[in-house]
């Protein structure tokens, strides 16, 4: 059974169809790509699957159940997590702090645990300073724990989303062009996490424009142009592909 799977996904804005009858399936351990020209709706997925936009039609099954149209806390409870192509992150805040948003921590532990500091609390409160420690160990940013994000250079700035998107242990990664902007050297160090997040059980879907990174990570691609599927298959099989090679040539003089 696949992890994650679209059924014939449909999203609309007005006239525009940007998701048009999309079939994909992400199977347990796999790290899938979707790629396609700007503006072939790889965005507008993940927006649906996360329920940051509602559905015009089809399905989205997540381990089995339907998630489409539930709110983006659920999908996120229910084990996705996600990255955003154009970052988001507050620059005054710490890498720290920034980390622990990832944990969807709900303060509801009762008032006289909190007021009298009890032991259940303090031991509430090492547990997740424990977790925090290790995301940010694992993505190799642990010595910049106190520092605020706004002195990060951009390509730490993007591993950090990614540690805040792994801190809770989802199931499953969706990944949108975590390539774009870093150097070869960074672009080098971030196949190396992606493929040590994927041996830590955690399945991946990724958008990436860097061909050399989709051809060095996937298992599987699926290529979409005007929200449509046109090709599916490993890298080798997609590359040479002449509708592939169509869609990219003819929308490349807006890239
Ligand atoms: N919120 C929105 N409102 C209207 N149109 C949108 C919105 N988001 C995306 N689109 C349009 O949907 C299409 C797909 O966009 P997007 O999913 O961002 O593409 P990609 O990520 O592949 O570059 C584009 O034509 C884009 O302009
Ligand atoms: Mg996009």
């Amino acid at each position: 059974m696949a992890l994650l799977r679209t059924d014939q996904l449909v999203k609309r804005f007005g006239g525009l169809t940007a998701v048009d009858h999309l079939d994909l399936e992400v199977s347990e351990g796999e790290i899938c790509g979707l790629i396609g020209p700007n503006g072939s709706g790889k965005t507008t997925v993940l927006n649906v699957i996360t329920g940051i936009y509602k559905d015009d039609g089809g399905k989205v099954l997540f381990d089995g159940k339907e998630i489409q149209g539930l709110m983006p806390h659920t999908v996120c409870e229910m084990g996705i997590a996600r990255t955003f192509q154009n970052i988001r992150i507050l620059g005054s805040q710490t890498v720290y702090d920034n980390v622990r948003l990832g944990l969807h921590i709900q303060t509801k532990a009762d008032l006289f645990n909190i007021i009298f500091n009890t032991r259940k609390v303090k031991n509430e409160n090492q547990r997740i300073k424990k977790e925090i420690e290790e995301a940010l160990d694992f993505v190799g940013m642990l010595q910049y724990k106190d520092e605020l994000i706004k002195n990060l250079p951009y390509g730490k700035q993007k591993v950090l989303e990614i540690a805040r998107a792994i801190v809770a242990r989802p199931k499953l990664l969706l990944l949108d062009e975590p390539a774009a902007g870093l150097n070869t050297a960074e672009t080098e160090n971030l196949m190396e996490l992606v493929r040590s997040i994927s041996q830590r059980g955690i399945s991946i879907l990724l958008i990436e424009h860097e061909m050399a990174f989709v051809e060095g990570l996937t298992d599987k691609v699926y290529v979409i142009n005007y929200g449509r599927k046109i090709a599916e298959g490993t890298f080798n099989e997609i590359k040479n592909d002449p509708g592939v090679i169509e869609a990219y040539l003819g929308t490349r003089g807006d890239e």
